[in-house]
């Protein structure tokens, strides 16, 4: 019997490709692979695998990054805290000056908790519901950001019945393309989001009759994982048009969140550069006496994650490489058909390159990591790192086949520490009750 022979969809970068392009990683000769110096093996040593690591120094130094290209623009970082909610990165991006974008009282509440001031967030969302409007309001939040009439009337009966007024923006449909993956698109007139462009400044000037809200201005989210400038360059040109539109009846608008949607490398793909989102960002706005905002996620803790898994085997003449790691732990393979990097944590490759399905143990035939891509064999027992699952990785994660949640370790200043234990079997059943009918 031979196995049959794969064809590669495209030209895979290599394992030392992967690490080259990313300054967290190293290969040394003794220890394997390393993130900032320290072992990744050690750490699944100790934990077991499938663990998550992250590092601390490259979202401190992302941040950084991008803060540095927006300054001098009157810009506030809200972090998109959808992307990676735990309280360690929360911290790790108060301390760097960012506050939060929230989606859910649970994420407002989080925020609250790693200390995020309360006027440092903002709250975005096509549901919110009465709840949570409440408790935003009660906190105290920056902005609510409106995705539609019906929600700016809810929100003005619950601010006003409390006393408040509450400052709210609204979110527009651009109608532009964003040239991402269909299930992350945002800014199309057919997806849920926003208020259609053509109907924003009627309800504009509406929200500014209303008792309990105070209209400050325009927001706009287009979609997620956006390499070119382009889909931004047209969606805040279309947004200024309306702000000076506003402007011209009459209407107060003080600030414009531009959304997040900075797309990183996965693969050999050129990530967004946060010079040409703030060149972007200027272009449309700058000298109009506007506070700007942004809700970067992805690109600032993407690529600061990775899943360590084990290889249980190699089956089928080496045809498929199964791990220990499955969707319910990452999805965005199943989902998205996302690239991540499948890289050894070995000090040296088992053998040449060959083509393989890198898959998880569940199921599913949607649980595959990889298919026909060029990886670095890795015997039973050795283990890979699934690379730039920091965003949209851990929080994504399920239980799904009763597989509890996967530990965390954080990595830094040359060493590491656990920041989530791994889920004990017995808490996937304990708030079950077995009704006494079954008896
Ligand atoms: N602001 C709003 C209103 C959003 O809906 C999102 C993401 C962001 C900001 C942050 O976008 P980012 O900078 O992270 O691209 N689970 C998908 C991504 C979903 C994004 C949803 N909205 C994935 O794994 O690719």
């Amino acid at each position: 019997m031979s196995a049959p022979a794969p064809q590669i969809s495209a030209a895979d970068p290599t394992t030392a490709e992967l690490i080259a392009a990313r300054p967290h990683l190293k290969r040394h000769a003794m220890d394997g692979l390393l993130l900032d110096g320290v072992p990744l093996n050690a750490i699944a040593d100790a934990l077991g695998t499938p663990c998550w690591v992250y590092s601390a120094p490259t979202i401190r130094r992302r941040l950084a990054e991008l803060t540095q290209a927006l300054a001098g623009l009157n810009t506030h970082i809200h972090y998109a805290v959808k992307a990676n909610d735990h309280l360690a990165v929360l911290t790790l991006v108060r301390q760097g000056g960012a506050g939060a974008d929230v989606v859910s009282g649970g994420e407002l509440l989080r925020a609250r908790r790693a200390g995020i001031a309360a006027d440092h967030i903002v709250f975005s969302g096509v549901g919110k519901t009465a709840e949570e409007i409440r408790l935003a309001l009660g906190e105290g939040i920056y902005q609510l950001n409106v995705e539609s009439a019906e929600e700016l009337a809810t929100i003005s009966a619950i601010a006003a019945s409390m006393g408040r007024t509450a400052d709210i923006v609204l979110r527009i449909n651009p109608d532009v393309d964003a040239g991402t993956h269909a299930k992350i698109t945002t800014g199309k007139a057919d997806n849920k989001f926003g208020i259609a462009y053509g109907e924003a400044a009627a309800l504009y000037a509406h929200a500014a009759t209303l008792p309990g809200v105070r209209p400050q201005g325009l927001a706009l989210h287009i979609g997620s994982q956006i390499l070119s400038m382009a889909p931004y360059r047209a969606a805040f040109a279309r947004a200024a048009e309306l702000i000076r539109a506003l402007r011209a009846q009459g209407q107060t608008v003080t600030r414009m969140d531009c959304g997040g949607g900075l797309g990183i490398t996965y693969g050999d793909e050129a990530e967004a550069s946060p010079a040409a989102f703030a060149g972007a960002i200027r272009a449309a706005f700058g000298g109009m006496d506007l506070t700007l905002m942004t809700e970067p996620g992805r690109w600032l803790v993407g690529p600061a994650g990775m899943l360590l898994a084990s290889v249980v085997l190699n089956k089928a003449h080496d045809r498929f490489m199964v791990l220990d790691a499955a969707m319910n732990d990452l999805i965005r393979p199943a989902m998205y058909d996302s690239f991540h990097g499948v890289v050894p944590l070995a000090a040296s490759n088992a053998g040449p390159d060959r083509v393989m399905d890198v898959v998880g143990p569940v199921c599913e035939t949607g649980d595959t990591f990889a298919r026909n891509r060029l990886v670095a064999p890795v015997e039973a027992g050795g283990r890979v790192a699934l690379l730039d699952a920091g965003a949209y990785g851990t929080v994504m994660s399920s239980t799904y086949n009763s597989r509890p949640l996967a530990p965390i370790a954080m990595v830094d200043g040359g060493t590491w520490t656990v920041i989530r234990a791994r889920q004990p079997v017995e808490a996937l059943w304990s708030g079950e009750i077995i009704p006494d009918f079954t008896a």
